[in-house]
């Protein structure tokens, strides 16, 4: 009997000093495994007298009984204590201030060109577009810039390695020829062509590099050809675009004559800064004219019948002047501080 309680007590206490349910039931062997203690104990009842088994087999099973509810307590205490140690490990401060994620914003020039996309579309234009890698031909030839043209040299441009076809499109005047031929392939059968109206954003590349020139800058080129079109119509669509693009009536617009090979007569189109630094100084917005004959009849339309005005805008430029911002590199450094006050 007295050795019974001692089997327990020395249970509890070894059940009590492990700290973990791996070691727990490594000491439960001890007792309660094929040869531990108890177990041993409950085989040797077999050699008592039958007088004294009885007696015996109770007092070995309420002592096992007593070791397996004393593993069952510190099993479920070990459970507890690992729970804990998580929960203090893992412990999350609903406290402290959220980590946020800072939310985004359009580029200004995105900005910029869907306001110049809205504008434009509300008076019947359509966008269209074509591809930055641009054929030699499409970019200078089809704008009535053959080789040799010295105008060609006018643009410093971006060639591509082993091709002599292909370069960066140093502007977007291309997209007339391919918007022209696609015009006039759409209605070929009918006899009659309906106006042509069209706006193309889009990348342009050059060897530039300063305040108001960048390498890589957006311009959009705008066309309208149809029966008398004039360069009144000209001056009175980008006058009109101008005052709602900057909202304002008393903006400072002139068009100063100047030189494109694919346009005659051609201007150049000036804005003042409205405010900021630069506040009073011009900047060139963009080049325009009436089409050359040329230019049309590569497009496959009868300069004879049908009369168009162009422009090329540099959108880059139109932002500088609506948010008053004097450098255009600013807009390609990616610096948060800048472009977060657009959002
Ligand atoms: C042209 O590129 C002509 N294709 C425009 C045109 C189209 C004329 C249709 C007639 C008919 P220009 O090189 O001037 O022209 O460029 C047009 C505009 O793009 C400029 O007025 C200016 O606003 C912008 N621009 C030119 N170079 C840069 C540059 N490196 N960085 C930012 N903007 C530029
Ligand atoms: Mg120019």
């Amino acid at each position: 009997m007295d050795k019974l309680d001692h089997i327990v007590e020395e249970a509890v206490s070894a059940f009590a000093a492990v700290s973990d349910a791996a070691q727990l039931e490594q000491v439960k062997a001890r007792y309660l495994g094929k040869t531990g203690a108890l177990t041993e104990r409950l085989k040797a009842l077999g050699k008592l007298p039958a007088e004294e088994r009885r007696t015996a087999g109770a007092e070995i099973n309420k002592a096992k009984t007593a070791v397996e509810s004393a593993l069952e307590a510190r099993r479920e205490a070990l459970r507890e204590e690992r729970l804990l140690a998580q929960l203090a490990s893992e412990a999350l401060d609903v406290t402290l201030p959220g980590r946020g994620t800072g939310q985004g914003g359009l580029h200004p020039i995105t900005l910029t060109l869907e306001r110049l996309e809205s504008l434009f579309r509300s008076i019947g234009f359509v966008v269209a577009d074509g591809p930055e890698i641009e054929t030699d031909w499409h970019n200078f030839t089809s704008m009535n810039t053959p080789e040799n043209h010295p105008a060609r040299s006018m643009h410093d441009t971006f060639y591509i390695e082993g091709r002599e076809d292909v370069l960066l499109r140093t502007h977007t005047s291309p997209v007339q020829n391919r918007a022209m031929v696609a015009h006039v392939a759409r209605h070929a059968e009918t006899g009659t062509m309906p106006d042509l109206r069209i706006i193309a954003p889009g990348r342009v590349y050059r060897v530039d590099s300063d305040a108001t020139h960048s390498p890589m800058f957006h311009q959009v080129e705008g066309l309208w050809v149809g029966e008398d079109v004039s360069f009144a119509d000209l001056k009175g669509v980008v006058a009109d675009f101008l005052r709602k693009f900057f909202e304002s009536d008393d903006l400072q617009v002139r068009f100063r004559p100047s030189f494109f090979p694919f346009t005659e007569p051609s201007a150049e189109i000036d804005v003042a800064f409205m405010s900021g630094a630069l506040e009073g100084r011009w900047l060139e917005i963009a080049g325009c004219g009436m089409v050359h004959p040329n230019v049309l009849r590569m497009g496959g339309i009868d300069p004879e019948r049908y009369t168009g005005f162009a422009f090329g805008m540099g959108l880059d430029r139109l932002a500088m002047l609506r948010y008053g911002i004097n450098d255009l590199r600013l807009f390609f450094e990616s610096d948060l501080r800048f472009l977060s006050q657009f959002r």
